[in-house]
């Protein structure tokens, strides 16, 4: 939309439903600055984490394309303003903040849990992601030759083993349903371990970081996107790495 002066700009933002959210833009910041304290925005609250989330922002994305030229989105892709996801961080149990990466994936509805699944967690010390878990499915099988924390360990349905997650058996977790990985490795060496779960384990479900070290691989990705009814999501939560999802439909 083009408009002539401050006022009109203004005048076009407040028209709209919602509460308003300013894309950082390069043009004119000092002019975006006026029209922004003219306008009521949307104010960021941390999200409390359950499931099902019950979270609901209702906003429209603007920024300034030109000096006399606005755009808004009233329908933004992501169901967070700009893709912010922070949580009501639980600073009592968990022992790091790898949690917050299921908490993401739980929260966004990438996958579904039940108490009907068992987990298996490779790479799993000291235990937030083992933590979550533990909290949405039956059993987990907690891996890490690493230890996992004794709060976390104290929990009845975890079984932590303390050995390679790479020499691990599949056909000794017959009765797990869902497989998930924040083993610091190679992506050459995840796909490895993927593969080797798809062909020696009824195990359909993933969720698994892959982490870079630099640059991004994108051929190691195209071959992570092959599996059918998979995807790969950069969460809000991952640093130098992605998130790879697959639940059989
Ligand atoms: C990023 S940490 C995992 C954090 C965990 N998801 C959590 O929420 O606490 C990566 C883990 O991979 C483990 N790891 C690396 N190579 C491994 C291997 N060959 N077998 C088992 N664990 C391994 C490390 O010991 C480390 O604890």
């Amino acid at each position: 939309m083009t408009f002539t002066n401050k006022s009109e700009a203004v005048k076009i933002l407040k028209g709209l439903p919602n509460r308003g959210v300013f894309l950082p833009s390069p043009v004119n910041n000092p002019l975006s600055a006026s029209i922004r304290n003219e306008l009521r925005e949307l104010k960021l609250k941390r999200i409390k984490f359950e499931t099902p989330s019950k979270f609901n922002f209702k906003y429209f994305v603007w920024t300034l394309f030109k000096e006399n030229q606005l755009a808004v989105c009233e329908q933004p892709f992501s169901q967070f303003p700009l893709g912010w996801n922070e949580f009501d961080e639980d600073k009592g149990t968990p022992p790091n903040r790898a949690y917050l990466k299921l908490w993401e994936v739980l929260t966004l509805g990438y996958i579904q849990l039940s108490k009907d699944d068992v987990a298996i967690d490779l790479g799993s010390s000291p235990g937030g992601w083992t933590w979550v878990l533990s909290q949405q499915v039956s059993k987990v099988y907690s891996i890490d030759k690493a230890p996992l924390d004794k709060n976390i360990l104290k929990q009845s349905n975890i079984v932590y083993s303390s050995e390679d997650a790479f020499a691990a058996s599949p056909q000794r977790f017959k009765d797990c349903t869902w497989l998930f990985s924040d083993i610091i490795c190679t992506p050459e060496k995840l796909l490895w371990l993927v593969n080797k779960w798809q062909d020696e384990s009824a195990v359909k479900n993933f969720v698994c970081s892959i982490k870079f070290k630099g640059m991004c691989d994108f051929d190691i990705l195209k071959e992570f996107s092959k599996f059918p009814d998979s995807k790969i999501i950069h969460l809000y939560q991952n640093k130098n790495e992605v998130t790879w999802i697959k639940q059989e439909k």
